[in-house]
């Protein structure tokens, strides 16, 4: 299948490293103008060697959101055609027993990850609705479908936020040619943090892990690309308010 996305304007979140990183990068490959935020600077300058426009933006500050989405909406002369809502992620929360959940962890995670994607789709929405076109993916997880091994109470709330998010939008943008889509990943080595948690897993651990999962092996950045490259492209123009897993099975 070769997707290709010449002169789309793709927006990405969360993307100097992991998962963001990739999803751009695979977007730039296949003829897109990108566009990528993120909270941190540092990685930014890798997508933006390969292509895409940045900005360091926190986007729990929605008014900034809104002006970054009119910044490109300006810039590109046209409406946002894809917007994928990455960022986020569960901000050094300590999993543990409900009790012991503090309200800045709660207040944080819930902020970084349905509250960003809220305010970008808040401010993307009225643009690709004039356009009668449009795609969204956000980036939920297995925690946002069920209880997660990560004991993550704020994680878990906040990716079913994202997934309720989804469905709610698909149903009302429909009618104005906009999909909403999710993609949930498993445990994928997306960055440095990710792998040092694979390698404090004991080799037993690790064996159990991938023998747990139908095709045998740990996810890798590019098949999460693979779902969202699929998800933005008009290959899924039928495909509205679904929550697609990847992760192997499981
Ligand atoms: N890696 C996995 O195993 C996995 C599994 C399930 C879901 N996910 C989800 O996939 C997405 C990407 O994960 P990743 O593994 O690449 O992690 P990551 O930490 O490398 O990527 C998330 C990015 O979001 C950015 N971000 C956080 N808060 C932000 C804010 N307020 N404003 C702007 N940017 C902000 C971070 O700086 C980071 O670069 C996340 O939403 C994560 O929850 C990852």
């Amino acid at each position: 299948m070769d997707i290709r996305f010449d002169n789309k304007i793709v927006v990405v979140t969360g993307a100097r490293d992991g998962l963001g990183r990739r999803i751009s990068e695979r977007f730039l490959e296949r003829g897109a103008k990108v566009f990528c935020c993120d909270l941190n600077g540092d990685g930014l300058e890798v997508v933006a060697q390969q292509g895409a426009t940045t900005k360091r933006l926190d986007l729990t500050d929605r008014d900034k959101a809104a002006a970054w989405v009119a910044e490109i909406e300006q810039a590109a002369g046209s409406a946002i055609d894809v917007l994928v809502n990455n960022a986020g992620g569960w901000a050094h929360a300590k999993p543990g027993p409900i009790e012991d959940v503090t309200d800045s962890e709660w207040d944080t995670v819930m902020a970084i990850n349905p509250g960003a994607a809220f305010g970008m789709c808040r401010a993307a929405v009225p643009g690709m609705k004039r356009a009668g076109r449009g795609r969204i993916v956000n980036m939920s997880s297995g925690a946002g479908i069920a209880a997660s091994r990560t004991k993550l109470h704020p994680y878990t709330a906040a990716k079913h936020a994202v997934v309720g998010l989804t469905r709610q939008m698909a149903a009302e943008l429909g009618e104005f040619g906009v999909t909403v889509n999710s993609v949930a990943p498993g445990f994928v080595l997306s960055n440095a943090f990710t792998k040092a948690d694979w390698d404090r897993y004991s080799p037993e651990a690790q064996q159990a892990h991938r023998q747990g999962t139908f095709m045998r092996r740990i996810g890798e950045p590019d098949d999460i690309a693979s779902a969202v490259m699929f998800l933005a492209s008009d290959y899924a123009s039928w495909i509205t308010g679904q929550v697609i897993s990847v992760d192997g099975g499981r």
